[in-house]
Parts: structure tokens; sequence; C-alpha cells
């Protein structure tokens, strides 16, 4: 990337993500007119890092486990190099926790299982066995890009185990806070970690970012991804998704009315696995790579997932910190 383009990325994300830092963990606040919350409307309020866990259990013995939920791959390398990696970063920060990890994938677990004679556990299987084998507090992370369905899952079975432990917290995904109420924009902090893999671009040139895209309400996260490109100047970035909204068909024409010739696809996924060796740069007539070069653009491809990536690495260290630090603010724990 160019150094121009670096030095105006840098003093506008430093701009979005003023005085934000550090308030990430702190989770919204009811008012205090609000004299009759309900377990419910607490548990709405609950917004950032989740923390529950059973108050009768407060004598025990305090023993920490860090456990990581990443979806998955079946893909060895990219796993080594992604999952593993942040799972390492996280290692090296917490050295006086053991760090575990589960896939919620149900399917990818299958083909690992069937594939490698490896088994990878479910959140709920590495929650039961972590209360089995005597931790009485754990910081669970997600290794989610946003906050869709998969992180609904993690949220979901952590807050079933929340009676097993003394303290129970589960991190915020990658990017969670948009830069509102005084929390930091995590849009622009992942945009900032991901600028220093793009590659130098010429006047038609293009960087298309292929996420995944879902049915959940979610898939807003790339229009607002799309918008802080946008005053963050980064006129040749494109979001675009495999499953979601904005497609490729949506962002076709919107390449050609800008004169744009020539395209690097990027995964932003954590893993460079199926999505991208094959929806994405597959040899196939439908790969987003041939369906591209089809309308005449020249097209290259990243085949790196987001966590070879180090300033992303580190993002996830900061969502490590916070639900670890959750976890100690965490007295008799609430239920
Ligand atoms: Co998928």
């Amino acid at each position: 990337m160019d150094q121009d383009l670096k030095i105006q990325l840098n003093a506008a994300a430093d701009r979005l993500c003023r005085a934000s830092e550090g308030l990430a963990a702190s989770a919204y606040a009811l008012s205090e007119d609000v004299k009759t919350a309900t377990p419910a409307l607490r548990e709405a309020a609950s917004i950032g890092v989740w923390t529950g866990g059973n108050p009768a259990l407060a004598g025990w013995e305090n023993r920490t486990a860090v456990l990581v939920l990443a979806f998955g791959t079946t893909y060895r390398e990219t796993r080594a190099k992604t999952i593993e990696a942040v799972e390492d970063a996280i290692r090296r920060a917490h050295p006086d926790f053991p760090v575990f990890e589960a896939y919620t994938s149900h399917i990818i677990i299958d083909r690992v299982w069937k594939k490698e004679g490896i088994r990878k556990l479910t959140p709920e299987e590495a929650l039961e066995r972590l209360a089995a084998e005597g931790y009485t507090r754990a910081a669970v992370v997600s290794l989610d890009i946003i906050p869709g369905l998969e992180y609904d899952y993690n949220r979901l079975a952590v807050r079933r185990y929340a009676d097993r432990f003394q303290a129970l917290s589960l991190s915020t995904p990658l990017m969670y806070y948009q830069g509102t109420e005084g929390r930091p924009d995590q849009v622009v902090e992942f945009l900032r970690a991901l600028s220093g893999q793009l590659p130098p671009a010429g006047p038609e040139e293009a960087v298309l970012l292929m996420a995944h895209g879902t049915p959940h309400p979610a898939n807003a996260y790339y229009a607002v991804i799309q918008d802080r490109i946008r005053e963050l100047g980064l006129n040749h970035l494109f979001v675009y998704s495999v499953e979601g909204r904005p497609d490729l068909d949506d962002v076709i024409p919107r390449l050609k009315e800008t004169g744009i010739r020539r395209v690097t696809l990027m995964p932003i996924m954590l893993v460079a696995g199926d999505h991208a060796v094959n929806d994405m740069a597959g040899p196939d007539p439908d790969s987003h790579k041939s369906r591209l070069e089809a309308e005449g653009f020249a097209v290259s491809a990243w085949l790196h997932g987001l966590g070879e990536n180090p300033a992303v690495r580190a993002l996830y260290v900061k969502r490590a910190d916070e639900a670890v630090a959750a976890l100690r603010t965490l007295g008799t724990a609430e239920k």
C-alpha cells in the first residue's frame, strides 16, 4: 500500500477511533430511573462483553481457562496459519491460563473427524469439559467477524452453561461497536488492521473484499463497512459477499462506472478455506474470478485468511483481554 494512502488512512482512523479506546468492554447501563428491571430487560441491556455465572459457586477455588470459539475449517494449512495462529497469540498474551478451542460448525467437526481423525469439540462439549475438569471461571473468545448467527450460537451456548461456573464471559466478535455512545468504531479498527495487507492501487485497480453474507440482520455490517471505507477515502475498496448482499452482481456495475479494469479478490474471513479457494478464486465458470474475467476484468486473488494478518490477530487478542478483564471485574457473579 502506498505511503500517502497509509498516512491518510491512519489520520482518519485516529479521528474516528478517538477517545473511545478502553470502553469496548463496558456494557450499556440501564437508566437508574428503571426501578423494576426484569431479568429479560437486564439481559437485553447487556450489550458488549456478556458476563454471567452462578453466585452459589462464589466460594469455589479460582481456576480460570480461556476458550476460543471458531467456525472451523477442513483446510489444514489455513487452519494452522489462521485459527491456531490467533489461539497462539492469545496464549502468549495470557500465559497464566490454559487456552482451549471449540468449533461452532458441526459439519466441519464431522468432516475433520472423518478426514483426519481429529475430534474437535462443539462449544457445548468444550464448556461441559471445562466444568467437568474443575475450571470455575472461563473467558470465552469468539473469532467471528460480525455478530451474526454463529455469534448468536456462541452467546446462547455460553448462557446455557452460566450455572456451571462461578464466572463466565463472552467476548464480542472482531467487529461489534460502531462508534456510537462513546464506544470505539470497530469497523474502522478493522479497516486499519486490514490496510497492511492491501496491495498498492493504481487508478484502474480495485480490491474486492469478499465477506461471507448471511440472512441474519447482521448482514447490514457490510453496508457499514462500505460506509467507513467511504469515510476513510479508500475509494478503490468494494465489499461484496458470497451468500448475502451486496453480491458480485451488485458490485460489477459499480466497478464499470468507475473505470476499474483490474481487481484483486480478498476474503474478509478468518480462514482462506472453501469459499476463498473455490467460490472466490476457483477455476469453475461460476467462481467470482471467472465471472469477473468474463466481464473483461484482469483478476488476481489474495488467498490468505484474516488470521494471517498480525494486526487482525492483535484485535482478537484485545477481544480476549476484554473477556478476561470482564471475568476479573465479576465479583459475586450476577445471574
Ligand atoms: Co459458508
